[in-house]
């Protein structure tokens, strides 16, 4: 990578100093590099649906973006979870079989440059349908409260709450994944999850975790607080990986009810993590549960230390580096955990061992 682009990298990460020092070390063990690797070209399988994509009108309604027949992905893409993201991309691509009807839907900070994401994505995805949107962090940051891992409190962690208002009105179904995480299966089954009459999102959830720890006794102790959860049965579940009626948040005018809860964070500290517990304040006991298969989380181990985990039993079709440590920070570090060696393949960073070869 050339010298000025390097530099832009590190200007664009001059909002988050722990991201600075996690990059800072990647670039030195890249040998002052960033630059990703090109992905192979993936093609659709015969029997899939054919979408015609009308490349200079992209938000025109017979264009794959506006497609109800094309997956719809919406990642968040920083400096620090890049590497993160684009594996992502990969093994969606690499798992589905229509990975040509596939739309990736990038979220960005406001502050980040654009132009250059692009540049970066398209050089390791020449053939991706996406489209990058920015996303005005600074008009939530006035809402985040500290919570338990300050990564946590990162603005565009809370982008999630806002895709119904940046993606086009015409995308009404999308699967919100974050950058920790691989598919090892293929999205269209995710994707295709029934929603029924009037659900929302569909994720997998759970029923055996300690729902009443998410909150602080603060909560529990206020019933105008708790009563929110009268006439359901909440139960926990991870908003990393989310299956979302966008026509239905909207109506509901969700992002809204979500920024009320954290308005009242704000003022009286009702819960410890960051983006999770308003969605399980508005959302939990009323979505649709999905197979636990797609979210095997933890694999990044607690908030606090990142210690090794394994995989619960059972199948699985994702796999979800949640909690503190993040595969490719390990793998870097030379002290990756035994499942880290599955997120690496689908790591595009050029590594210098393939530089000089
Ligand atoms: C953004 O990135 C592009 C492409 O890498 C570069 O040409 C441009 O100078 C950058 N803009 C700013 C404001 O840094
Ligand atoms: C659930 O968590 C709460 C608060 O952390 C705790 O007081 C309670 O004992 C836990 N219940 C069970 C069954 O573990």
């Amino acid at each position: 990578m050339p010298k000025p682009q390097l530099l832009h990298f590190l200007h664009v990460l001059s909002f988050n100093v722990f991201a600075i020092a996690a990059v800072i070390a990647t670039v030195t063990a890249a040998t002052v590099t960033l630059q990703l690797k090109e992905a192979p070209q993936f093609y659709n399988s015969p029997d899939c649906p054919s979408i015609t994509n009308i490349e200079d009108d992209p938000n025109g309604e017979s264009s794959i973006f506006c497609s109800d027949q094309a997956v719809h992905v919406a990642v968040t893409l920083d400096s620090a979870y890049i590497r993160g993201s684009m594996a992502v991309t990969l093994s969606v691509l690499q798992h589905s079989s229509c990975p040509q009807n596939i739309v990736f839907h990038f979220v960005t900070s406001a502050a980040a440059n654009v132009s250059f994401l692009h540049a970066t994505i398209s050089a390791s995805f020449p053939y991706l349908n996406f489209q990058i949107y920015p996303f005005d962090d600074a008009s939530v940051s006035r809402l985040i409260s500290t919570s338990v891992r300050s990564a946590l409190d990162c603005p565009l962690n809370y982008a999630r709450s806002y895709l119904a208002n940046l993606l086009p009105l015409c995308v009404t179904r999308v699967v919100y994944l974050d950058s920790d995480l691989i598919l090892v299966d293929d999205i269209a089954k995710l994707a295709a999850t029934p929603l029924g009459d009037n659900s929302v999102l569909a994720a997998p959830q759970y029923c055996n975790a300690n729902f009443t720890s998410y909150f602080t006794t603060t909560f529990w102790s206020n019933p105008s607080l708790y009563l929110t959860f009268a006439n359901r049965k909440p139960c926990y579940f991870n908003t990393g990986v989310m299956v979302m009626d966008l026509d239905r948040w909207r109506n509901g005018d969700y992002t809204t009810k979500i920024e009320e809860w954290m308005e009242i964070q704000k003022q009286m500290r009702i819960y410890e993590l960051g983006s999770l517990p308003p969605f399980l304040l508005v959302f939990a006991g009323n979505i649709v549960p999905v197979d636990h298969r797609w979210n095997q989380h933890g694999l990044g181990g607690d908030n606090f230390r990142g210690l090794c985990r394994n995989l619960h039993p059972g199948p699985v079709s994702l796999l979800h580096w949640s909690g503190k440590g993040k595969p490719w920070a390990r793998l870097d570090a030379n002290r990756p955990c035994p499942l880290d060696a599955l997120w690496a393949p689908y790591d595009l960073l050029q590594t210098p061992f393939v530089l000089d070869s």
